[in-house]
């Protein structure tokens, strides 16, 4: 079963429900076995700066490369409801918004894009998208395109006013007609009351159990990098030794005769198939 919007606006009037799963994917052969597996969402998230692109934050992320990116996950998971990051700068007003938000929705075929924050600005885009036709995701909580001006990452909704701040937020959200929302690093407390609160689904990453879904980021879940994934995520595989181990077995076949290597070339009308 593929998702849409109007199942999104469903689910929370169910008693009875399963919890949605979202993970991240940025390329076509992962984005094949996500669309084999049950997972409901897909997000090509800009934290591809990170963990495929080596930045040092998801500021630098363009929009080339998240059109590059999602139209290549997009290519591999046809069947599946995928979300797009709007990277950095590319939604700073409501014209920006619509110029890029087109261009990303048009040539990834994605099914909804997200943005980042719930100030004015960011509001005002929500709006423009939604009302283009484009159904928008929320993010607020942690939010690493903001990572320079909340100084860093760190769990938020602790004190009473920040607990405020950011179910206001939530709810300006949902106003604004966004079709799900993303909770990251908050505090359970807060999870639980925006989740209660909203007619929207909320998916949580480092925020509790609380929410209607969860979503994590595919490296971190398969152990794929050499750093230690964030304390909220318990890697199920360690690809990064998987991929040592492979590489070193490749050297000792290679150094012993390359005629027993998988690697040699053998007499093949289909080569690639
Ligand atoms: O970019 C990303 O992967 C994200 C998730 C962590 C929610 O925004």
């Amino acid at each position: 079963m593929k998702w849409t919007t109007k199942k999104f606006r469903q689910i929370k009037s169910k008693s009875e429900r399963k919890k949605l799963t979202m993970l991240t994917c940025y390329d076509f052969q992962t984005a094949n076995a996500l669309n084999k597996s049950e997972i409901d969402l897909i997000l090509v998230g800009d934290s591809l700066g990170n963990v495929v692109l080596g930045y040092e934050t998801t500021c630098r992320v363009s929009i080339e490369e998240m059109i590059v990116f999602g139209s290549a996950v997009k290519r591999g998971a046809p069947d599946k409801f995928t979300v797009i990051d709007m990277p950095f700068g590319t939604y700073a007003n409501k014209s920006l918004a619509l110029e890029n938000g087109i261009k990303l929705f048009q040539q990834t075929g994605a099914e909804a894009l997200k943005l980042e924050g719930a100030n004015e600005q960011v509001i005002g885009s929500i709006k423009s998208l939604v009302n283009t036709g484009i159904p928008v995701i929320g993010h607020i909580g942690l939010t690493p395109q903001f990572f320079h001006q909340q100084g860093g990452y760190f769990t938020h909704g602790k004190t009473a006013e920040e607990k405020d701040i950011l179910v206001q937020q939530a709810i300006d959200i949902q106003n604004a007609g966004a079709s799900l929302i993303v909770l990251e690093c908050v505090t359970e407390e807060v999870a639980t009351k925006i989740t209660e609160r909203l007619t929207i689904p909320t998916i949580g990453i480092g925020s509790g159990e609380s929410t209607d879904g969860q979503v994590l980021v595919i490296n971190d879940l398969l152990g794929s990098g050499v750093k230690t994934p964030p304390s909220f995520c318990k890697p199920v595989k360690n690809f990064y030794e998987e991929k040592l181990d492979a590489i070193s077995t490749f050297i000792s076949i290679t150094n012993e005769t390359t005629s027993k290597s998988s690697i040699s070339l053998r007499d093949n009308e289909n080569i690639y198939n």
